[in-house]
C-alpha cells in the first residue's frame, strides 16, 4: 500500500458531488486536502466539517479552472506547507445540454471545452512540474464512460471526455521514466448535481435520469479514486470504469417501471 496519511491532495470541483466525496475519502485516510471550486462559501463549510470529522488540514480555495492566470497564480501562491502536492484529482467538469448538434448552443460547447479539457490541462500544467522535480506524484483524472463511447446528443461532452482519455494516456507515456502515476476513473450514472447542471437547473428533468434504477453514489467513485492512490508504488491503476449494476453501457440501462 501507499499510505496517503499526511500527503497533500489537491481536488478540483470539490464543492459538490464526486469532488466533495473525494475530499472526505482522502481526509478519512489522513490526507490533508486542498479543495478548489468557484463557490468559496460552500467550500468553507465543507472544510469546517472535514476538519471536525477527520482532524486533518483543509485549504478551501476559490479557483475557476478555465482562468489561466487564476490557476497558475493559485498554485504558485499556495502557502508553503501546501506546496508539495502529492496527488492531483482533476475532477472539475460540466455537461451542458443534451440535444442534437444542430440545435446545440455554442456557449454550452465553450463552457464544456474550457472546463473539461482546458481546465484539466491548466491545472495539470501548474501542478505537475513540482511533482516531476520531487520525483513523486499521482494525477487522477475523472473521465467518463462518455469518453469511451459516443452517444446521441452528447457530441461535445463526449468529445471533451474522449480528450480526457487521450490526455491521460499521452501523459502516462510522458512520465513513464519517472515514478509518477497517471490514472483515470471513468464513471457511468452517478447521482450528483451533474444532470441539474446539464439541464440548466431543470431539477425535474434531472431527477428522471436516475429514475427506476439505483445509480452510483459519489462516494462509490471516491472509493475507486482512493484505491488508485493507495496501490503500491510499482502498481499503476491506469483506468477504472465504474457504473451502476443496472447500466451496461452509456445507452443500455435497465429501469424498473415506476409504480
Ligand atoms: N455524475 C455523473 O453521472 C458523472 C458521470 C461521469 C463523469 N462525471 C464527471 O465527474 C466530474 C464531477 O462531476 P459531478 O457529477 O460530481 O458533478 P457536480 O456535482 O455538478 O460537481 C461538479 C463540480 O465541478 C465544479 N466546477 C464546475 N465548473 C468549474 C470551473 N469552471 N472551475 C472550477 N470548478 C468547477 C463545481 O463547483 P463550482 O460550481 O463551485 O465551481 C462542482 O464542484 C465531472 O468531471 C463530470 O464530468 C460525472
Amino acid at each position: 500500500m501507499t499510505p496517503v496519511r499526511d500527503r497533500i491532495v489537491f481536488i478540483t470541483g470539490a464543492s459538490s458531488g464526486i469532488g466533495k466525496s473525494c475530499a472526505y475519502a482522502f481526509a478519512s485516510a489522513g490526507a490533508h486536502v486542498i479543495i478548489a471550486a468557484r463557490r468559496l462559501s460552500i467550500l468553507e463549510e465543507i472544510a469546517t466539517d472535514i476538519r471536525e470529522k477527520h482532524g486533518v488540514r483543509v485549504l478551501p480555495i476559490r479557483m475557476d479552472v478555465r482562468n489561466r492566470s487564476e490557476v497558475f497564480s493559485t498554485v504558485e501562491h499556495l502557502p508553503a506547507e501546501w506546496r508539495e502536492i502529492d496527488i492531483l484529482v482533476n475532477n472539475a467538469g460540466v455537461p451542458r445540454g443534451l440535444e442534437k448538434l444542430h440545435h446545440g448552443d455554442p456557449d454550452d460547447w465553450a463552457e464544456m471545452i474550457d472546463t473539461n479539457i482546458t481546465g484539466l490541462l491548466l491545472v495539470t500544467r501548474a501542478v505537475l512540474p513540482g511533482m516531476v522535480e520531487r520525483g513523486r506524484g499521482h494525477i487522477i483524472n475523472i473521465g467518463s464512460i462518455a469518453g469511451h463511447e459516443a452517444y446521441p446528443m452528447g457530441a461535445v461532452y463526449n468529445a471533451t471526455k474522449f480528450a480526457v482519455d487521450a490526455i491521460t494516456k499521452s501523459l502516462r507515456m510522458d512520465l513513464v521514466d519517472t515514478p509518477l502515476r497517471v490514472s483515470t476513473v471513468d464513471p457511468g450514472l452517478v447521482e450528483t448535481n451533474f444532470s441539474v447542471v446539464r439541464f440548466h437547473g431543470d431539477v425535474e428533468r434531472a431527477r428522471k435520469v436516475y429514475e427506476g434504477l439505483t445509480p452510483c453514489t459519489p462516494d462509490d467513485v471516491a472509493e475507486a479514486v482512493l484505491f488508485c492512490a493507495t496501490r503500491p508504488p510499482h502498481v499503476s491503476i491506469n483506468q477504472i470504469v465504474i457504473m451502476p449494476t443496472a447500466q451496461a453501457s452509456a445507452m443500455v440501462v435497465h429501469r424498473l417501471p415506476s409504480l
